[in-house]
This record gives C-alpha cells, structure tokens and sequence, in this order.
C-alpha cells in the first residue's frame, strides 16, 4: 500500500492538475503519488473507481494514464481542501492506493 510518510520520504517534484506530485516519476511508468492532505499513489492504482463513486464531497476526478502497467486512469485528488476526513476512501480501495492524513 502507500507510504503514509511519503511527504518525508519522497521529494516533491512539482504539481500536476493543481495537486502536489511526490517522486520519483518517470511516465509513463511511473507517476508517484498525488495530493497532500489526500494522497494517491498513482502506482498503485489500479482505476476501481471506488473512492470515487463514494466520497462524500467528490474530491477526486478521473484522469488518464496511457501505458501505465496497473491502469490506463487514475484518480487525482483534485478538490483535497474539501475533505472531511471520513476515511470512506481508505478503507474502501482494494490495493490501498490512499492516504488521508487526518491528524
Ligand atoms: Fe472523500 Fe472521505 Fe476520502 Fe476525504 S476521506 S477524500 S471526504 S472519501
Ligand atoms: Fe484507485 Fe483505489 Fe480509487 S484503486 S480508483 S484509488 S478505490
């Protein structure tokens, strides 16, 4: 699953859909993890779409990933400042791609 230290472990390697994206990323293989407040490891990935279907607030939006090896979308965290950190997308997707720092 992901790194719920990514923010000290990785470096920031500039933004992406107006999302903070942590290294390394090398596309299109490759492509880190996205957001801050709600990271998703792009990685990891593999579009159930879960997360989305279920947030309350709609803070993810699809976009896509061609020749990425797990999945061809991803989901970019896109409205993470409307989180209201119910942990819904955490707990619901199946290869624990998402972080929510709740704390
Ligand atoms: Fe949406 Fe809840 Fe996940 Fe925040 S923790 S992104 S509100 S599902
Ligand atoms: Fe991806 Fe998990 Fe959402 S696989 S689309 S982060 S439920």
């Amino acid at each position: 699953g992901i790194d719920p230290n990514f923010d000290s472990n990785r470096e920031n390697v500039g933004e992406e859909n107006g999302v903070e994206v942590w290294g390394p990323v090398d596309p299109p293989e490759k492509l880190g993890i996205h957001g801050t407040h709600v990271a998703v490891d792009y990685d990891i990935c593999v579009a159930d779409g879960a997360c989305l279907e279920n947030c309350p607030v709609d803070v993810f939006t699809w976009v896509d990933t061609p020749d990425h090896p797990a999945s061809e979308k991803k989901v970019e965290p896109t409205r993470e400042d409307q989180c209201i950190d119910c942990m819904l997308c955490v707990d619901i997707c199946p290869v624990d791609a998402i972080d929510v720092d709740a704390s």
